[in-house]
Order: structure tokens, then sequence, then C-alpha cells
């Protein structure tokens, strides 16, 4: 995804501060904003920012595959809304399923026609000037059909699917199409009014391998161009990078990202106060997200630079909505207690990189991480909330290598389970799966199509039948 970046820190403060000055002063001005996510996980994304305080956009209903939770809308990848100052403060110090938060510039559907125009270029024509309270009009031409829908649980005409697979629009469209669709791509970012970015020096990363004369490590203004399908989206980048969180100090090679096991976690419907096991915990990215969702310690993902460089700073805040914020983001101590979660894991050297991960949370005296086998699960009971990523098996390219592994594990769980407690799996490996959770005995409640960067999982839930 390219991303074009400039040099300039004041440049952008024009595009805001129309907005800051239309805002209501309680809340600071609203903003027109969209949040990144792992695809499939946007409804527990939509969820979350909802609590944040976050409110639908005011963009045609028909642009989006799903508006069903929360109201928010989402594509694939992104949730779109309206936050006012104080509720984008909130997001950025702390949401824990979304990568990164951006101000809307535009969103727009290109043209399916290889080679052809963009449908509707008004996101652009109104660009930077959207966040001064003008409406971005994304197209009207939108086919619902064609979007991705990666919201819906229980949706009875089948799987979702926010990975593109087998669809024809996907990612594998004859290259001259690719080129058309980069034609409209600069179409619509040249068609944005970059006028109020004065002297600004612009760079694209993509992947060019050129170097650029600008800091592209850490520019302090950063423009976010995504393209999925037709639907590209620009946005200012107010954060990102919100899953590299501080805690994760030791590596694990397979890692799931925090952000995507924040997601998982609401998805399994996990409530603070639950029993929460991952059996299969690697660097314990589950547990740990977990205990700090449990102790609301936030993760300050917030770039006050950014802010600044826009005029949105917190000082535009009256001094309650301040006090409010820095009680919400855990700016005071909470007291670390034992909590019902853990993990467990068979190897070593794996058990010591969750336990370095667990002490660089903060989190020894809260969270168990034990070296265990999930296969047998000793001294394990009255789970009420399982979930976990086990191998893949992708690397040895056979199922049989897992599936054992899967059917040991999934027996394990259905006795282990406590009544009405759920288990979220996610694998690639989704006939192997379906096979074990018959073989254990246990319903799949629902299943939800993810991707992982490149690789397309599923996350699959599972109670007792
Ligand atoms: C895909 S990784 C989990 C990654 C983890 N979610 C994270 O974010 O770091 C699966 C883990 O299961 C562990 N594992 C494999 N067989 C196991 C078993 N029988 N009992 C417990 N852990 C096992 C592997 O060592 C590996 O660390």
């Amino acid at each position: 995804m390219p991303q074009v970046a400039h040099s300039s820190d004041a440049a952008a403060s024009a595009l805001t501060a129309a907005a800051c000055a239309a805002g209501a002063r309680t809340g600071g001005p609203e903003l027109d904003v969209w949040a990144s996510c792992a695809p499939g996980t946007e409804p527990e994304a939509a969820a979350e920012l909802a609590a944040l305080g976050w409110r639908p956009p005011d963009l045609p209903s028909q642009s989006w595959s799903a508006t069903t939770n929360a109201a928010l809308a989402w594509d694939r990848g992104a949730v779109h809304g309206r936050a006012d100052l104080a509720a984008t403060i909130r997001t950025l110090c702390t949401a824990r399923t979304v990568t990164g938060v951006m101000l809307r510039l535009a969103v727009v559907d290109l043209e399916s026609e290889p080679g052809g125009t963009p449908a509707d270029t008004s996101g652009a024509s109104t660009g930077a000037g959207d966040v001064a309270g003008e409406r971005n009009n994304p197209s009207e031409r939108n086919n619902p059909s064609e979007r991705n829908n990666p919201s819906g649980r229980n949706n009875p005409s089948g799987r979702n699917n926010p990975s593109g697979r087998n669809d024809p629009s996907g990612p594998h469209r004859e290259s001259r199409g690719h080129e058309g669709q980069l034609q409209q791509v600069h179409a619509v970012i040249a068609g944005l009014d970059w006028s109020r970015m004065p002297d600004a020096a612009f760079a694209v990363r993509a992947r060019t391998g050129r170097r650029l004369p600008v800091d592209l490590e850490q520019p302090v203004t950063e423009v976010k161009v995504e393209l999925d399908h037709q639907r590209l989206r620009v946005g200012y980048v107010l954060g990102a990078g919100f899953e590299k969180r501080a805690w994760l100090s030791a590596h694990h090679h397979a890692g799931l990202r925090p952000t995507t096991a924040a997601a998982l976690l609401g998805y399994a419907g996990w409530a603070d106060g639950e029993r929460l096991i991952d059996p299969l915990t690697g660097g314990g990215t589950i547990p740990i997200e977990a205990g700090l969702t449990t102790l609301r310690w936030s993760v300050r993902n917030d770039n006050p630079e950014r802010l600044r460089a826009l005029g949105l700073e917190d000082a535009g805040l009256s001094a309650e909505i301040r006090a409010e914020i820095r009680a919400d983001i855990g700016a005071a101590a909470r007291q670390v207690r034992p909590l019902p979660i853990r993990g467990l894991e068979l190897y070593g050297n794996h058990v010591a990189t969750a336990r370095a991960n667990r002490s660089a949370a903060g989190l020894d005296d809260a969270v168990r991480i034990d070296q265990g086998d999930a296969t047998t699960m000793a001294g394990v009971d009255g789970v009420e909330c399982l979930v976990t990523n086990p191998p893949y098996g992708l690397r040895a390219g056979s199922p049989r290598i897992v599936a054992p592994l899967y059917e040991a594990v999934l027996a394990r769980t259905a006795e282990r389970m406590a009544a009405g407690g759920r288990a979220v799996v996610l694998t690639p490996a989704e006939d192997v799966l379906r096979e074990a959770a018959a073989g254990a005995g246990l319903a799949i409640a629902d299943e939800r199509a993810m991707a992982l960067g490149k690789l397309d999982v599923t996350a699959f839930l599972l109670t007792h039948r």
C-alpha cells in the first residue's frame, strides 16, 4: 500500500482549522475518521470504536457491506465513522483492535472496467476540505453485490468473504486492469486539494526501492492510500502501527498481532472476569491482551505531534473532558491482581518468550503462563472461554501432522469447558478443524473468514452441542 508523506509539519494545520472553529467545545470538533483493522475483524473493531464514542459516518449507506453492529459502517479492513476530538484521542490512546486511525480525505470506488476512469471522485474533489465539515460524497454507484461482507456472523448464505477469495473482482486481475486502477488512484490523489498543504515536499512510498528526500520513517505528516479491490481510501494518518505494542519485547515466530488477538477475544464474547485460557499460547499474545484489557491499561498509541500539526491537541478540550480522558486511558495506576487468565505452552523456549512479554506488560502477578500440553490440559477445568491459534501445519504442508493435535485439543476443550462456555480457534486448516470439532462433539456456532497478512484463515466459534 503506498503511503504519501511530506516533510512539513505546519502544512496540515489548515486542514482542520475550520473544523476546530466549528466544533462543539465540549468534545472538540467532530472529525470524519476511519480506522484500519485486520480483514474479518471489522465488527469487533466497530463495537470497540462505538464504545469509545464513534458515531456513524455521514456517508451513503449503500457504500458499505454491513452497518449492523453499533451502527458504524465498515468495508474490508476499515471502519468508518465520525468522532469528536475527545473520542479521537481516546481511540488513539486506548483502542486495542485497530492498527491505525486516519482523518478521512476521500473514500472512492474506482471504475471496475480495466483501464477505466474513477467511478466518482467527488470524495476527492472535497478532498482535504472534508475535515472542515464538508461531506465526502463517495460513489453512489456502489454495487452492494460487489462488496465483501466481512461483517455478518450467522450469515445463512454461507461464509463471509473478507479475503476476496473467489472474488472475480479480486486481486488477480489482468495487468492492464491493474495499470488502469493505478491511473485512477493517481487521478483521485491529484484531484485532492493539496494546496491546503503549502510548501510540502511529497514522496510516495511504494515498492520502488528508491530513496526519497523526506523522512519516511518519522514523517510528521503522513497520508495513507489504501486500495482494496475497487475501494480507494485516502486519509491523513493520526496514528498508526498500534499492533506494535510496547510489551511485545520477545519474538515468537508465529506470533499473532495483538490487535487481532484483541478482536478474537471480542469475537469469543469474552467478558472481564470470565475464566480464559489459550492452551497453545506461543508468545502469550492472547492472555496478555486479555489481562491488559481487564486492567484497562492503555496501549497509548497517541502521537501528539500529529494532532498538534493539525491544530487538534487536547488543549482545545475543557478541563473536565481532559480529566475524563486521562482517567479513561489509565493515567492513574491500576492495581495488578491475579486474574482468571492463563496460557499453556508445550515448549520451554516459547514459555520463556511468553513470560518475557508478560513481564514487559507488567502482568507477572496477573496472568498465568505455564508449561503444559494442550492435548492433556492437566489441571485445567471450568473454562468459560478458550481462544487460541494452533499450529497451522503449513510449513510441513500436511494436515496429517496437525490433525491429531486438533483432535486431542478439541476433545479436551469439550471436556474442560464449563456449561455456556465458548471456544474460538483461528486456523487456515478449516477441514481439519471441522472434523476435529465433530469428533469432539463441539458445535460450530459461527465462523468468520479473516486475513493474517496474505494468509486466509477462519475463526471458528465452538460451543457444546
Ligand atoms: C501458532 S503458535 C501460537 C502463537 C501465539 N498465539 C502468539 O501470538 O505468540 C502455536 C503454539 O502452540 C504450541 N504448541 C504446539 N503443540 C502444543 C501442545 N501440545 N501443547 C501446548 N502448546 C503446543 C507451539 O509450540 C506454538 O508456540
